[in-house]
């Protein structure tokens, strides 16, 4: 549904987004992560049609991008990292708005309208202003609008950011209901989509059935773990990309968990062991990234280094944020 080919984009000196490719299948949640100015935005500003790639190749549903950017658009919805409602108009209001501006007509936006607010939780509270809306119900709202156009292409720019924990579960449950298959038509989406799931994991649709492809950022760590695929971005690049349990398998026996003293010394101490790469603290514990090979010589020397207190160390499973601080370093 995404297919973009050796992307770049520079700002003056800047490389925002360089030589990245980039697919996603219908019926996928991709997730890209990466720091503050790695070029998500970028990325997706150069999808939706809203910025022009110095160099590359860009297909969305089949439509070239440059060539044939209306068509494209036309499959996209796009919910922009600082999209902003009229505050002054309502709920119902706004949404019909955009849907008026993607040329639904009259007897098309409203009941297309109230099934999205309907959809998103927000069918109550369709005449409220939306500046009277909190953080997350304007998201919502953002993520409705965005679907007005019964997308094949979503891209969420940031969705979640700033929202509270709670709205945020909310938020990736009718994520996961969009991508998956059953919610093509007619959007939105309902329970027969719900199916048996691993643990955490997001069911991907069976063979031949077409869901919706999405593309989204994310700063959340538990979010990234969410989505089918996950391409860590850095400077521009995509420098590490595959299902979440791929990635944590990178550091696989190079994660080792410690306590048993006070945190500064316990960090004081592994910071200069030899083997020991990064140490962060992970609530009450530290978590050390060691060199491959060397967790088994790390704990000793640890000990041996606080005679006076009782290490606890072991290697644990890597988790994601482990991963991304390792790349990130
Ligand atoms: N319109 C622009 N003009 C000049 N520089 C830009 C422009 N847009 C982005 N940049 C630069 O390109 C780089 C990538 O920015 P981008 O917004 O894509 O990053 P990001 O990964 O989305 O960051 P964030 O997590 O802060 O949203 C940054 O160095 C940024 O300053
Ligand atoms: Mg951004």
């Amino acid at each position: 549904m995404i297919e973009a080919k050796h992307l770049s984009k520079s700002f003056g000196p800047v490389h925002a987004v360089n030589d990245l490719s980039l697919n996603v299948n219908a019926g996928e949640i991709y997730g890209l992560v990466g720091s503050d100015g790695a070029g998500k935005t970028t990325t997706l500003r150069l999808l939706v049609g809203a910025l022009k790639a110095d160099a590359g190749e860009i297909a969305v549903c089949g439509f070239d991008v440059r060539r044939q950017g209306e068509q494209a658009r036309a499959n996209i919805g796009y919910l922009s990292q600082r999209f902003s409602l009229y505050e002054d108009l309502t709920v119902l209001e706004n949404i019909r708005f955009f849907a008026e501006l993607r040329g639904l007509r009259r007897d098309e936006w409203l009941p297309r309208c109230m099934e999205l607010l309907d959809f998103v939780g927000l069918a109550n509270f369709k005449d409220r202003r939306a500046g009277q809306l909190s953080g997350g119900m304007k998201q919502k709202l953002g993520l409705a609008t965005a679907l007005v156009t019964r997308p094949r292409v979503l891209l969420l720019d940031e969705p979640t950011t700033g929202v509270d924990p709670v709205t945020r579960q909310d938020f990736w449950q009718l994520v996961i209901r969009i991508a998956s298959p059953s919610s093509r038509s007619p959007l939105p989406l309902f329970p027969s989509s719900e199916r048996k799931r691993g643990k955490g994991a997001v069911a991907r649709p069976a063979e031949g059935e077409e869901g919706i492809a999405v593309l989204l950022t994310t700063p959340y760590m538990d979010e990234a773990s969410r989505c089918h695929r996950v391409g860590f971005m850095r400077g521009g690049r995509i420098i590490a990309e595959g299902a979440p349990s791929e990635l944590r398998a990178m550091l696989d026996g190079r994660i080792v968990e410690a306590r048993g003293a006070a945190l500064p010394d316990l960090r004081r101490a592994a910071a200069g062991l030899d083997g020991v790469e990064d140490v962060r603290a992970f609530g009450d514990k530290l978590h050390l990234r060691v060199s491959p090979g060397r967790a088994g010589t790390v704990i000793r020397s640890l000990s041996e280094a606080l005679p006076a207190a009782r290490i606890e160390a072991r290697p644990v499973p890597p988790t994601l944020e482990d991963v991304f601080i390792a790349l990130a370093s």
